[in-house]
């Protein structure tokens, strides 16, 4: 294992042993994509021999995940839910005219650099974990506007830091309606860099203000869309008739609300969090959130592979001069998913629904 800094680690690339690569050669043929991959492979060399003119440089034609690698309390290495991340990087591509690495690919390549870069993989009781960022790319040269036909996988591994190195703690959000992350069509719901290139003008303001951005839908601005680069959970608690044995009585119902939109990521930590709060007996419940329900929340918070869970405190909504204040610590529903998300991720629960693939590593 390398002597690191585990703790002080923070959110940054830290360079690491090797990357994996594996390029595609296609040919289009009736508007269709046919063409095969190479055998991935590592390599020590960070930088890449590029054409100016390569589609990703000129058209964006980008794509790109992230997931986590886990040291569990067993010792054991174990990634979550790679397949989801590898599905969706196929939808991004498809959505972008590139090829879409098969699965398999995705995960032979994906152990190749865990086992490779095992010694970088943080200890269990640091909270750090070794973040992984697959990257797909337009290598193929072209001036005219249009897809490539040739394109690489590349999976780069980091070590980060715990997202919460002290406590459990909330964040604060400004709504911003003046600019869109995405379009209603869009590309919102496909990781590609686009969108991130996209947002840095909202979020970077917000940012400036000690403020993250709440995205609103691109066509109304009357919902709520994203946190930042993160999916909106919202709790309400409400008092619900039950009738039992002809006796009324009432009984607490917890509802877990997050957006349906057009334009956002599906989050593979929300739906995951989905499930978990469905076991929990709570009410799951995906629509469009107005951003006057705000008031109503007991809860909030942004969710994703990076925070797992981050509560919201509070939202600024600055046209309006309006502040939802919404709990000034991380409430009770969402402390618990945290918990019991985070301990199947490090192994001190049970993988009821075989989430975690276990990696050798060592
Ligand atoms: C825009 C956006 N929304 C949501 C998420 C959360 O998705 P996941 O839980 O799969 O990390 C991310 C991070 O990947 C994101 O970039």
């Amino acid at each position: 294992m390398k002597q690191i800094a585990w703790n002080t680690l923070g959110f940054h690339f830290t360079e690491t042993d090797s990357i994996v690569r594996s390029a595609f050669h296609g040919e289009w043929k009736d508007g269709k994509l046919v063409g095969q991959w190479d055998e991935p492979y590592l390599t020590r060399d960070k930088y890449l021999h590029l054409h100016v003119s390569a589609t990703c440089l000129q058209y964006g034609q980008e794509a790109f995940e992230g997931l986590k690698v886990f040291r569990g309390a067993d010792g054991q290495v174990r990634v979550f839910r790679w397949q989801a991340n590898a599905e969706r990087l196929q939808r991004s591509a498809e959505a972008l005219k590139m090829a879409a690495p098969p699965v398999e690919l995705f995960g032979k390549a994906m152990r190749m650099v865990i086992a490779d870069n095992a010694d970088y993989i943080p200890p269990y009781e640091t909270g750090a974990t070794l973040y992984l960022r697959p990257l797909l790319i337009g290598t193929t040269p072209r001036l005219g506007v249009g897809p490539g036909k040739d394109f690489e996988l590349i999976i780069i591994p980091s070590p980060i830091g715990p997202y919460y190195p002290g406590k459990f703690h909330c964040t604060s959000f400004i709504i911003n309606r003046h600019v869109d992350r995405a379009a209603a069509l869009g590309t919102g719901q496909y990781k590609v860099g686009g969108n991130y290139a996209a947002s840095f003008r909202a979020t970077e303001a917000a940012h400036r203000q000690g403020f993250d951005c709440l995205f609103t839908d691109s066509k109304t601005h009357r919902y709520i869309d994203e946190c930042s680069a993160a999916n909106f959970i919202g709790i309400k608690e409400s008092k619900v008739e039950s009738r039992k044995s002809k006796t009324e009585s009432q009984k607490q119902e917890i509802e877990y609300l997050t957006p349906r939109s057009s334009a956002i990521l599906p989050s593979i930590t929300n739906d995951s969090l989905m499930t978990l709060a469905r076991e929990k007996g709570y009410r799951v419940t995906r629509r469009h959130i107005r951003i006057e329900e705000l008031a109503d929340m007991q809860e909030a918070a942004a969710c994703g592979t990076a925070c797992v869970i981050s509560p919201i405190d509070k939202v600024i909504d600055p046209d309006k001069g309006i502040v939802y204040t919404i709990s000034d610590r991380p409430g009770p529903v969402l402390t618990d998913l945290y918990k019991s998300l985070q301990d199947i991720q490090y192994g001190r629960a049970e993988d009821r629904h075989g989430w975690c693939e276990i990696i050798r590593a060592d």
